[in-house]
């Protein structure tokens, strides 16, 4: 849609940025914290680039108040992190550790003294480890009760002073990764095992949703979904019909149970002949009924392109973790869609198309098939940055990436979208789970690489004055 003007955007607009904690704050065993299953699995050889880990990460637990001063000095509206589970539940029930809960009272209070509103994650993949050794953590039902009791502790401690809470962040991906491609703890690759895991994932977010609306009464809480808006290669039927498999098949599954509490039909019924369909006890759907979210968290980072896929076609395929351009292989589930190079679209080192006006479609598309107001939750570009010898960080390709994005979102809250925020992926510069620290993110560049922490000294990078520019105006400065 053009519009002969753009709506401004909204003057209580959540100029925000991102964080994870295994990402970021190293500290893995500082103050009573237990290992979750990315301590341990980062440490078996051959699971990520170079090996690297977040022992140290960036040192946020210890740095947090260094990182918060250049988030007030930004004029940062609202900043999005998770809390570590193993910190607050060393053992993920149980006893609790009041150092860890400590640790992020400060923060919270750190953030409201600077006026940023404090937005938490309450699950960003790092289950802690002794609930992988006691019952397979997302496998088995007994992890509904340890989250729910887990997420009723966040609740009671914070909820008085944060009003925004993302549930499960990205649970397409986490059971994806861990359970089909094995490449995320616990590495296994078994279908069945994933809907499986991720219908109890599902009955676990319902649950905690619905603790939450009797805790937290003013407050407002959502999902983050990776959402990746599938395109048709062209508009040969057999491709378009590819285009919606893949959109139910990969995001409708998820999206479709957090809103209506329902599973979408064809994808239900290919699952089912596959003999890979989740079983359903008595309850469950009530339950996923009766926890509808207040938004809907949007993770974008690209769009995919996808053509038909015949029975015997292809399946998972290699993923780019090195950085170097063109190593990733397209994948697909045969019978359903297989993914295509979409030839008007560039790609980063990574291999992720680049693709502004995707933001806005999928704004558009989740507004539209759920009447939900978005929370961007996730949105960045992952690139090497080079840190010049006067200690700079020209980094206009990532303004521009970013600036591409943001108008887009004005163009969609134009076409009518009901945006809440929008938080960069990241703030400082953080551990790529995979791909090592050399896949940047942030508006602050920290001095570490693979091979140490070296000083960990945080630097701004342009866009950091970018984006400060740009909450300064609420909007971007010298475009429509
Ligand atoms: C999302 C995650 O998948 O994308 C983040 O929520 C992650 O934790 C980000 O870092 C970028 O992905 P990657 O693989 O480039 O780190």
């Amino acid at each position: 849609m053009e519009h002969k003007n753009y709506k401004a955007f909204p003057n209580n607009f959540l100029w925000g940025s991102a964080s994870a904690a295994y990402q970021i704050e190293g500290a893995w065993e500082q103050d009573g914290k237990g290992p979750s299953v990315w301590d341990t699995y980062t440490k078996q050889e051959g699971t990520t680039y170079k090996g690297t880990n977040g022992d140290v990460a960036v040192d946020h637990y210890n740095r947090y108040k260094e990182d918060v001063k250049l988030m007030a000095e930004m004029g940062l509206k609202a900043y999005r992190f998770s809390i570590a589970w193993s910190r607050i539940f060393p053992e993920g029930s149980g006893e609790i550790n009041e150092a860890g809960l400590q640790f992020y009272d400060d923060l919270v209070d750190e953030l409201i003294k600077n006026n940023i509103e404090p937005l938490i994650t309450v699950y960003h993949w790092d289950v802690p480890q002794a609930l992988m050794d006691k019952y397979g953590a997302w496998e088995s039902r007994e992890i509904i009760e340890d989250f729910d009791l887990y997420c009723q502790t966040l609740f009671n401690r914070y909820g008085d002073r944060v009003k925004y809470w993302v549930t499960l962040n990205e649970q397409n991906i986490f059971v994806g990764l861990g359970y089909r491609s094995g490449v995320h703890p616990p590495g296994v690759k078994d279908l069945k095992r994933m809907y499986e895991a991720n219908h109890i994932a599902n009955l676990a977010n319902a649950k905690v949703i619905q603790s939450f609306r009797k805790i937290v009464k003013d407050g407002k809480i959502g999902p983050s979904f990776a959402y990746s808006p599938v395109y048709p290669y062209n508009s040969d039927p057999k491709n378009i019909l590819a285009a919606e498999n893949a959109e139910e098949f990969n995001s409708h599954w998820w999206m479709d149970i957090y809103v209506w509490g329902k599973y979408p039909e064809a994808t239900w019924n290919y699952l089912e002949d596959n003999g890979l369909a989740p079983t359903i006890e008595d309850g469950d759907m009530s339950l996923l009924a009766d926890a509808k979210p207040d938004f809907m968290g949007l993770n974008y980072y690209q769009t995919t392109t996808v053509e038909f896929n015949p029975l015997d076609g292809v399946g998972e395929a290699k993923m780019n973790t090195s950085g170097k351009k063109g190593s990733s292989q397209d994948s697909g589930v045969p019978g359903l869609f297989k993914t295509i190079t979409n030839p008007f679209l560039g790609t980063t080192d990574w291999d992720w198309t680049i693709d502004p006006r995707g933001l806005r479609i999928a704004l558009r598309r989740i507004a539209n098939r759920y009447q939900l107001p978005v929370l961007i939750t996730e949105n960045g570009l992952g690139a090497f940055d080079d840190l010049e010898a006067d200690d700079s960080i020209n980094d206009d390709y990532r303004i521009d990436f970013l600036e591409t994005h943001v108008e887009e979102i004005q163009g969609a809250i134009s076409d009518g979208v009901d945006v809440l925020g929008y938080c960069t992926w990241s703030f400082t510069d953080l551990l790529s789970w995979l791909n090592g620290y050399q896949k940047r993110y942030g508006f602050v560049y920290v001095d570490r690489d693979e091979e140490g922490p070296k000083d960990l000294r945080r630097l701004k990078k342009k866009s950091y004055f970018w984006y400060q520019a740009v909450i300064k105006a609420n909007g971007l400065v010298n475009r429509k």
